[in-house]
């Protein structure tokens, strides 16, 4: 049996998406039953990192498990602790923890020290384990889309990365690539897409999609904490992705071959991604 974590959000509804196509048997993890919607013969199981007494049920008879910590607080990689607990008292036989590529670039932001510690924690566990360091995922533009819709414009910031970032699908597939097949115990995975793109160049791929300019406007820093204010960002959350976006700057760009090596398919393209969410920019 796979557990999937996460399994609500961008990466873990892709990838169960591909287990449940591959007719293996699959379980998904949610805090909510109630809200959420999986597909046709995937098990479910209420669970909650911060909240241990709920994840020996969800890990009841699971031998590989799909790891997706979404936050990290004072009191360090709890989550991950939590998690590595119950997977131990369930006898699992594999650990794949979703990460971020600032640790391969070791990166001092919140973001990445938080996912550095989890990594180790899923390292110290004592079960076999892999680790998957996605850069920016695609579905960033998901912010710059309402004023795509209205205004035909992109408001980055000065300075934004040029980024190498990565169809979810993708990472979804290597993870399951990673859960299915031998190889993989031990192994850090960086993981972008196939190119490095400016701002500029996502602009012009959304409006090649769109069939109208883009126009790309950039906000000094002092403006976007203000926008992300107005979006309800603040406090450490928004300190913690302003530092990534700073350092990140620094490597970002970098592209790496891993997809295409493990999966044998050439990484999907932000033209891909644009053209499945294409109404969220109309
Ligand atoms: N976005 C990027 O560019 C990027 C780049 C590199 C790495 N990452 C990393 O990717 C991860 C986010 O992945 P994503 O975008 O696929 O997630 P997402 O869409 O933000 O969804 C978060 C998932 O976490 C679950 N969740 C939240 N709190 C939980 C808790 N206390 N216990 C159990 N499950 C909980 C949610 O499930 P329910 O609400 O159903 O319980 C949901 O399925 C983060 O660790 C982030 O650092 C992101």
């Amino acid at each position: 049996m796979f557990l999937v974590t996460g399994a609500t959000g961008t990466v873990g509804s892709e990838l169960l998406a591909l287990l449940a196509g591959r007719n293996v048997p699959v379980r998904a993890m949610t805090r909510d039953l109630a809200k959420a919607t999986f597909p046709a013969g995937v098990e479910v199981a209420t669970g909650d990192f911060d909240r241990p007494g709920t994840l020996d049920a969800a890990l009841d008879g699971v031998d590989k498990v799909f790891v997706l910590p979404p936050g990290y607080g004072p009191d360090g990689p709890v989550q991950e602790r939590n998690l590595v607990a119950a997977a131990a008292r369930a006898g699992a036989s594999h650990l794949v923890k979703l990460s971020t590529s600032g640790v391969t670039f070791d990166a001092t932001d919140p973001i990445s020290t938080g996912h550095r510690l989890g990594e180790q924690v899923i390292m110290d566990s004592g079960l076999p384990w892999t680790i998957l360091r996605p850069g920016t995922f695609m579905v960033y533009l998901y912010g710059y889309a309402p004023a795509i819709a209205a205004e035909h414009t992109m408001y980055v910031t000065q300075g934004d990365p040029v980024s190498a970032m990565i169809h979810p699908r993708d990472i979804a597939a290597v993870a399951a690539h990673v859960l299915t097949t031998p190889g993989h115990d031990g192994q850090a995975y960086t993981l972008t897409g196939g190119r490095a793109l400016s701002p500029r160049d996502q602009a012009d791929i959304v409006g090649q999609v769109l069939g109208h300019p883009i126009k790309l406007v950039e906000r000094t820093p002092s403006e976007t904490r203000a926008e992300f204010e107005r979006l309800g960002w603040s406090g450490p959350r928004l300190e913690a992705l302003l530092e990534l976006k700073r350092q990140s700057t620094a490597w970002d760009r970098q592209v790496f071959d891993t997809v295409e090596r493990l999966t044998g398919q050439p990484p999907l393209t932000l033209h891909d991604w644009v053209r499945e969410n294409i109404h969220i920019f109309r």
